[in-house]
């Protein structure tokens, strides 16, 4: 990491990158001190063996396991690691480390010449995106399937390494057979390696994995530590046991894609954050997606200048929230008329789609959005919505992501299901993440917010900076129909018309409970403003919140409860 705390100035960053885009070719000087032409350099090249032999190694490098394997992915629809480096990174920014590494092993046959190649199947090194310094590694399934060596995942840990040290974010393309069969225990030991790293890196630098190809066994655990998993329908696959053991031990017959593809891993387990349509819609989006982070813990993310007015108001919003109350609206309209352009960075977009969570930017900063959905179970708060948000959370706050809270839920999903699978101990999570973290936070409360998730979801009381309400909202331990059937039952069920009773009690208590003001008059909500003016005052907010400084009690860590 850098050693100060010193911000980059504008020049300074430009000047960085200026050096990172454009490193010429080493010119030799001639005897005479005057610079020589290019063509005269380019036939001093070739006549000079010892540099016709390096231009040889690179040539062989670039091959990877040879025309062959290469046509084999590209049938698969697959592109090579270098193909996808190039479509990465900014044109000629790449920057290649240890190209010349060959594997230590001999057992096997693999001390023949037709079992050694020139890298060991993982490219590795660094370049930028949009101008900004990152490193990587692209795993090459031509080169014995991509499977993980002693030395491949030394590579790989010598660019975590750097990335720790110099403060650059981490993207690792994944396409490998697993642990090279061949090295046994030496493979085994460098995952371990990896893993170490990515464990330490996690939350010093932002860390992104790629998933392209096969992913299997132990090596799922390298990508599970990053932050963010994309995966490519159709062509990637995650799993601990592949469909033949699950056959052999379970006797269940699943094809590679239900069991471990991206749909299923975006939609159903969660252990993916994005799918992507193609190989090269993947590798945009991760470009997409590093223009909302800060280069590692110590940054601010970046600005990006916008055209659309801080002081914009949609009239829309005044009336997105229909009369009835139980009637659904699409969350994603309310964040999009605010943001700026209506440009929302969606991460999870398959998987508990009861809750929203993403980036954007107010006023040209970056913001981490989370909203309850209407439109899914009423918003209401599960297992996997309170995992997702939870985890969400945790990132923004470990890498300086203000986080703005569009608050619309009637509560925890009631059901067996759901309180044997641990709702208790993983609602907790969404709690630990919105009270541990210490970056600004806002919360907009659009409709309702019942009972604990009134708590959970960045009240005043858990350090909300600002806590705004629309007059729409209801803050109450629950809805109205409810609290009626409990505090009323004796009257209702002695009541010549019940139902007519019920009506006027419901009634009642919507008018004395299901506003804001109960709140706002206590200080819980800081202030009750028309639906249209959010814009305006989420942007005011975060400047006045922009040299925001908390800290939590020192300890080793926290103990969230997983
Ligand atoms: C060494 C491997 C390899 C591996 C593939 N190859 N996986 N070499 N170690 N793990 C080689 C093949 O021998 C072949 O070499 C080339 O890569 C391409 O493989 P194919 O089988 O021809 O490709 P394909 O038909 O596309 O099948 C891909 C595959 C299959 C599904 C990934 O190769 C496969 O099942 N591999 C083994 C997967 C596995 O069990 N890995 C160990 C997981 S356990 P040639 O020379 O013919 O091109 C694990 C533990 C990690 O990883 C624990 C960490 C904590």
């Amino acid at each position: 990491m850098p050693k100060n705390n010193r911000k980059p100035k504008k020049n300074d960053v430009e000047q960085s990158n200026v050096a990172l885009r454009e490193m010429p070719e080493p010119q030799q000087p001639a005897p005479d001190g005057s610079k020589r032409s290019s063509s005269h350099q380019a036939a001093r090249r070739e006549a000079d063996p010892r540099l016709e032999h390096l231009n040889d190694l690179r040539y062989q490098a670039r091959q990877g396991g040879g025309e062959e394997r290469i046509a084999k992915q590209h049938k698969q629809g697959k592109m090579t690691a270098r193909e996808r480096l190039e479509l990465l990174l900014d044109t000629g920014s790449f920057r290649e480390q240890d190209a010349f590494v060959l594997h230590r092993e001999r057992n096997f046959g693999m001390d023949k010449p037709d079992k050694q190649f020139l890298g060991d199947g993982v490219i590795t090194g660094w370049g930028t995106i949009n101008g900004r310094l990152v490193y990587v590694y692209s795993q090459d399934f031509t080169v014995l399937g991509g499977s993980l060596s002693e030395v491949h995942a030394e590579k790989i840990c010598k660019i975590l390494d750097m990335a720790m040290k110099t403060g650059a974010p981490v993207i690792g393309i994944n396409d490998s057979g697993g642990a090279r069969i061949q090295e046994g225990v030496k493979s085994l030991g460098g995952y371990a390696e990896i893993f170490l790293r990515n464990t330490l890196a996690s939350g010093v630098v932002p860390q992104i994995s790629a998933i392209m190809g096969p992913c299997a066994g132990g090596a799922v655990y390298s990508p599970a530590l990053t932050d963010f998993i994309f995966m490519v329908k159709n062509t990637s696959n995650m799993f601990v046991t592949g469909p033949d053991v699950i056959k052999a031990v379970m006797h269940e017959e699943v094809t590679f894609e239900d069991l471990g593809g991206a749909m299923t891993h975006n939609a159903v387990s969660g252990v993916s954050h994005m799918a992507a349509e193609s190989e090269a819609d993947c590798l945009a989006l991760i470009r997409e997606l590093l223009t909302y982070l800060p280069q590692n813990n110590l940054e601010d993310p970046p600005f990006e200048a916008t055209s659309d007015d801080p002081l914009r108001m949609d009239d829309r919003l005044n009336t997105i929230i229909p009369e009835n109350p139980n009637k659904p609206y699409d969350a994603k309209d309310v964040i999009r008329m605010i943001v700026d352009s209506g440009q929302f960075y969606e991460i999870q977009e398959h998987h508990a789609r009861n809750i929203v969570v993403g980036f954007a930017r107010l006023g040209g900063h970056s913001v981490g959005i989370v909203a309850n959905q209407p439109v899914e179970l009423a918003g209401v708060l599960d297992i996997s919505a309170a995992i997702k948000g939870a985890r969400f959370i945790r990132f923004c706050d470990c890498f300086n992501i203000p986080i703005v809270t569009f608050e619309d839920v009637p509560g925890f999903l009631p059901g067996v299901d759901q309180e044997h699978g641990g709702i208790i101990r993983h609602g907790a999570k969404l709690i630990y993440a919105y009270c541990e973290a210490t970056v600004p936070k806002i919360t907009v409360i659009t409709r309702k917010a019942y009972g604990g998730a009134y708590c959970v979801m960045n009240s005043k009381h858990v350090r909300g900076d600002l806590n705004l309400a629309w007059p729409t909202a209801e803050i109450a331990v629950m809805g109205p129909d409810a609290a009626v059937n409990i505090i009323f039952r004796k009257e209702l069920a002695e009541a010549d018309d019940p139902n007519a009773r019920r009506a006027e009690l419901v009634a009642d208590y919507r008018e004395r409970f299901a506003n804001p003001y109960v709140a706002a008059g206590r200080g819980y909500i800081d202030d009750v403003i028309e639906p249209r003016e959010t814009r305006p005052r989420l942007i005011n907010a975060l400047e006045v919140l922009r040299n925001k400084r908390d800290t939590n009690p020192p300890k080793k860590h926290g103990n969230i409860p997983l």
